[in-house]
């Protein structure tokens, strides 16, 4: 059986009464249907210290933040650093989602010093690379996310090495996301092959060590068929996990 691992991106939703009160939901209910695959929330940075203290001792539920700063301690005002995402009990980090790329306008070269700093505090990274829909109508997606891989990870490529299994990509293509539109699980195989070999190119034979999440419009009608791909490790949820039955249901369908 694959070592999944799901990811509850809970963006700018929700408040401390309600997100404490959907991690004491998910933490009873996985434990009811059992669920081994690692589970990772990912509240809004002000709430991880609460967060942090509802599912201590939980093995399989860890800790993660939706965004980083590529800096270390400093004069940045608005920023958190990898050292204090990790000091409040976080092990992951989510770099270039889309919403970061695409309202934010954060670059390929931003993204990059982000995995550097994040690497360097060990922490695992979830990188997104994904399409818009634009770009997957000109047939560029595979390009898009060549670019995406190679400027974000290839100068690391040494650094990164040393630590690949702290390594996740998330494919999430645009136009899915939020949408209720979910790639088919022929487009998911065949871009996931793709990063797949993309990732060889970079790091050689142990990139297989590297786990490869599908993210967009994931919900409890379509997670059994997307997860049961060869080439899918797990998901990156995002609405679907403001609900903690949705939520685990999608964790149990596999
Ligand atoms: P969605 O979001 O599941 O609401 O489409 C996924 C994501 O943004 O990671």
């Amino acid at each position: 059986m694959k070592n999944y691992l799901i990811a509850a991106n809970w963006k700018q939703n929700g408040n401390l009464k309600s997100l404490s009160h959907l991690t004491r939901n998910i933490i009873a209910l996985s434990s009811k249907r059992k669920i081994r695959h690692k589970i990772i929330l990912f509240p809004p940075a002000i709430y991880l210290f609460n967060i942090d203290s509802l599912i201590k001792n939980k093995k399989n539920i860890l800790l993660g933040v939706q965004n980083i700063s590529p800096y270390n301690d400093g004069a940045f005002t608005g920023e958190v650093s990898s050292k204090m995402a990790k000091d409040s009990g976080c092990n992951y980090v989510i770099i270039g989602h889309s919403e970061r790329r695409h309202i934010f306008g954060e670059s390929d070269l931003e993204i990059q010093s982000k995995v550097s700093a994040s690497n360097d505090m060990k922490m695992n990274i979830i990188l997104c690379v994904g399409e818009t829909a634009s770009e997957r109508r000109k047939k560029m997606t595979k390009k898009v996310i060549t670019k995406q891989l190679r400027t974000a990870l290839f100068p690391l490529r040494n650094r990164l090495r040393k630590n690949l299994q702290k390594l996740v990509i998330a494919y999430e293509p645009v136009w899915a996301i939020g949408t209720g539109k979910n790639a088919t699980t022929e487009q998911i195989s065949d871009i996931h092959n793709y990063i797949a070999k993309s990732l060889s190119n970079i790091f050689g034979r142990n990139s297989l060590k590297i786990k490869i999440l599908y993210g967009g419009s994931v919900n409890t009608a379509n997670a059994k068929s997307i997860l049961e791909l060869d080439s899918v490790d797990g998901a990156l949820v995002g609405g679907a996990s403001l609900q903690a039955k949705k939520f685990i249901e999608i964790c149990s369908s596999i």
